[in-house]
This record gives C-alpha cells, sequence and structure tokens, in this order.
C-alpha cells in the first residue's frame, strides 16, 4: 500500500537531498517561489528571495549552473508586464552579487541558447511561468519546454507545492535526476512537528475572510486539536451559525449549515473552539471610519466588523495558556487598514511570548509578525499560506509527489 506523505515523512524525506545529486558543470533547473508582492515595480517584501539564498549558493559552490524559473501573481495565461519578474531578477542579483541573465520568454530559443552557453556558478531567471497558459493547466508539451532548458531538476518552492501546475508537477517527472532544496527540507521539517503527532495541548489559529477556503481544514483539525481559535472575517459565518446578530459584517450564507456542522463535530471531539465575544465596529470600511467597540449580541444592524475587540483578545489569551504547540495562519481583522490590525499584531504578540512550539502558516500572519520585528521569537515562520495549510489537513503536495523516490 502506498504510504502518505506524512507517513514517509516518518521515516526520511521522501525526496533526495541537494547534497545527493550531482550537479557539478551541469544545468539545474531550480523551481523556486518568488512571488513577492510588488508595487509600483518595488519589491514590498523580499522574505521568499532571502529564503531561497541558501540552495542557490550551495547549488553555485558545486559549480552549477542554475536555470531558475517561478511565477508571480495570476497574469492567466498572458503576457502582463505587470507581473514581469525583471524586478526580482535584479534583487536576486544584488543578493547574489552576481549578474543574472534574464531571458524575455522562460521558453523558446533566446532561454535555450543562453542556457547551452552558460558557465558554472552562472546564474539566469526566466521570465514568469504563468505567462504560459500551460504553466496552469500541467501541459506536459510546456514542461518539456522547460525539461530542454536543464540536465537535473531541484524543487524548492515550498509556497507553489499544493499547486499541481507544470513546473511543480510535470516538469519534475521528465528528468532523470531530482531533488527537494534546502528550503523545502527546512519548512517540511518545521511544519511535520505540527501535523504529526504535535504536543498537546495544541491550538489552532485560523483567521482570514474565507470559511469556504478553510472548511476540509476545520473539519479535519477538530478532531486533532484541543483547541481552535477562530477570527477575521471567517468567524461571522460561524457566529451566525450560532444565530447571533453580526450586523453586515462579511458572513457567507451558503456556508452557514456547514460551520454549524464543525461546531458540533468539534463539541463531538472534545475540542474547544473560541470564537470573537466583541469586536470593532464600524458603518464602512475605509482609513479614517470611526471605530467602535461592541459586544457581539449588541452589534448594530448596520455595523461591519473589522477587528476583534479587547475581550475576545483576553479570551484568547486565556485560550494559549499551557498550550505547547501553537499554529497560526490568517489575520484576526482587516489586516491591510493599519486602524483595523491592532488585534492581529497583539495575537502575533501573544503567539510570539508562548513558550511552546510556535509555527506561523505563512500569508498575511508572516507578514504581521514580521512587520512587528516577532519572526525571531517563533519557532518557525512558514513562506507557503496555502502549501502550509495542505501539509497540516494531511493532504500530499503535488510538489512533493513529483519528486517522490520512497
Ligand atoms: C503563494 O503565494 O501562496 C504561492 O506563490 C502560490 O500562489 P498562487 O496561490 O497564486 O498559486
Amino acid at each position: 500500500m502506498a504510504l502518505t506523505l506524512v507517513e514517509s515523512l516518518a521515516m526520511s524525506f521522501p525526496f533526495k537531498r541537494l547534497s545527493e545529486i550531482d550537479v557539478m558543470g551541469r544545468r539545474v533547473l531550480v523551481r523556486l517561489d518568488l512571488n513577492v508582492p510588488i508595487r509600483d515595480g518595488r519589491i514590498q517584501d523580499d522574505t521568499r528571495i532571502q529564503a531561497a539564498l541558501p540552495t542557490l549558493r550551495a547549488l553555485r559552490e558545486q559549480k552549477a549552473r542554475l536555470v531558475i524559473c517561478a511565477h508571480l501573481g495570476r497574469p492567466k495565461g498572458t503576457v502582463k508586464p505587470e507581473f514581469s519578474l525583471a524586478p526580482v531578477g535584479e534583487r536576486l542579483a544584488e543578493v547574489l552579487d552576481e549578474p543574472v541573465l534574464f531571458p524575455e520568454d522562460c521558453v523558446g530559443d533566446a532561454a535555450l541558447r543562453l542556457s547551452r552557453s552558460m558557465n558554472d556558478g552562472q546564474v539566469m531567471l526566466l521570465e514568469n511561468l504563468r505567462f504560459h497558459p500551460g504553466e496552469k493547466a500541467n501541459s506536459t508539451e510546456f514542461a518539456d519546454r522547460l525539461r530542454q532548458l536543464a540536465d537535473v531538476y531541484v524543487n524548492d518552492a515550498f509556497g507553489s507545492m499544493h499547486r499541481a501546475h507544470a513546473s511543480v508537477d510535470a516538469t519534475p517527472r521528465l528528468f532523470g535526476e531530482t531533488a527537494g532544496g534546502l528550503l523545502l527540507e527546512r519548512e517540511i521539517n518545521a511544519l511535520q512537528k505540527v501535523t504529526r503527532n504535535p504536543d498537546h495541548p495544541f491550538a489552532v489559529l485560523l483567521g482570514g475572510a474565507k470559511v469556504s477556503d478553510k472548511l476540509p481544514l476545520l473539519r479535519d483539525i477538530v478532531s486533532r486539536a484541543d483547541a481552535v481559535l477562530i477570527g477575521g472575517a471567517m468567524a461571522y459565518t460561524f457566529l451566525r451559525a450560532q444565530g447571533k446578530p453580526v450586523g453586515k459584517s462579511l458572513v457567507e450564507d451558503e456556508q452557514i449549515l456547514k460551520a454549524g456542522d464543525i461546531l458540533r463535530r468539534a463539541a463531538n471531539h472534545g475540542c474547544e473552539i473560541v470564537l470573537p465575544v466583541d469586536h470593532i465596529v464600524v458603518d464602512e470600511i475605509s482609513n479614517d471610519s470611526t471605530t467602535t467597540t461592541y459586544r457581539i449580541e449588541d452589534t448594530p444592524e448596520d455595523g461591519i466588523g473589522v477587528d476583534v475587540g479587547p475581550r475576545t483578545l483576553e479570551s484568547i489569551r486565556g485560550a494559549l495558556q499551557g498550550k505547547r504547540t501553537l499554529f497560526w495562519n490568517g489575520p484576526f481583522g482587516v489586516y491591510e487598514i493599519p486602524q483595523f490590525s491592532e488585534g492581529t499584531v497583539a495575537i502575533a504578540k501573544m503567539v510570539a511570548d508562548a513558550p511552546g512550539y510556535t509555527v506561523i502558516g505563512g500569508g498575511d500572519s508572516a507578514a504581521a509578525v514580521r512587520r512587528a520585528g516577532l519572526a525571531p521569537f517563533l519557532d518557525h515562520v512558514s513562506t507557503g499560506g496555502g502549501a502550509a495549510l495542505e501539509l497540516l489537513e494531511g493532504k500530499d503536495l503535488p510538489g512533493i509527489e513529483a519528486l517522490r523516490v520512497i
């Protein structure tokens, strides 16, 4: 019987490691997650670029010729200049202190010619893979065009491992020699302490806007965690399931019944569910709206909840007491607007202060801990939001399956 990812991780990594492949003088196609926030052509946060450096440096030390491929945003299979990886290429050149070749298409003659004329240690970054529809369609034909650019394949794109896209799934299957990179190893090592036999009591904090994104995880996690703390707009669907008034706060009506099921399932498994008891309410969501704090049951009909209130923060603090493992993904308010980000920042501090094993599952919660300077106080801040959540849910990730050797 085939082992699941989690079972095979219990024995070892299911893929070859960087040190187990021969890259000397060979062209290595390196799939990275360089999906960084860019505004007006400027990179806002280069964490994912920094996280890729150990693998890039290790490969260059071994005299590999690096052909890096990555995606940026969701340009939907067409060339959109605002999604060009050019600013990422410039930053890579700065941090590697090495010129980075940048052909204007990720496949085709120019990239092929350059790949064949590279010297040992030289670096090329390919333009956004998602400019081609074949990437998202997991097309074998597109994968084969990528395969022609290199002799060996390395995947270090942890944040993209849950996408069955060509560069992650079809392409490695065409190579004779593949390996997982150092970031992938680090992420899996850290996350398996949460996904496999976490130290109990184990608490999961889940925020964000949409319940529908996190329903499968919630269904699963209430049977394994001792407490699940729900915040952000998705809490309102649960509060509605309990018949509470939430004004005009964001509710996914079609998910109310499922939210109710999850609450019952949690009760059956003895999992404590912590929902907001008060919140910060506005008439409209804008930078300068006037805010008022209400208990949930006093929410005015026209009010929109945008952040957790002080009583909720106290109940979260209480629920986190004594927990030996904490996993957090998703902001607890409209975090992009500074005056509604206070709850999320307060939670970031509580998680950072917690004595147990603490993991942040990427996305806005990772941005919140970094912005507050708290990342060094956590055991692990993942570079992948969706990928970390799918791993937590016990799913096999397509990118790991495509590298599997055991
Ligand atoms: C991410 O930012 O979570 C990854 O790069 C995957 O991006 P995607 O959600 O657009 O596939």
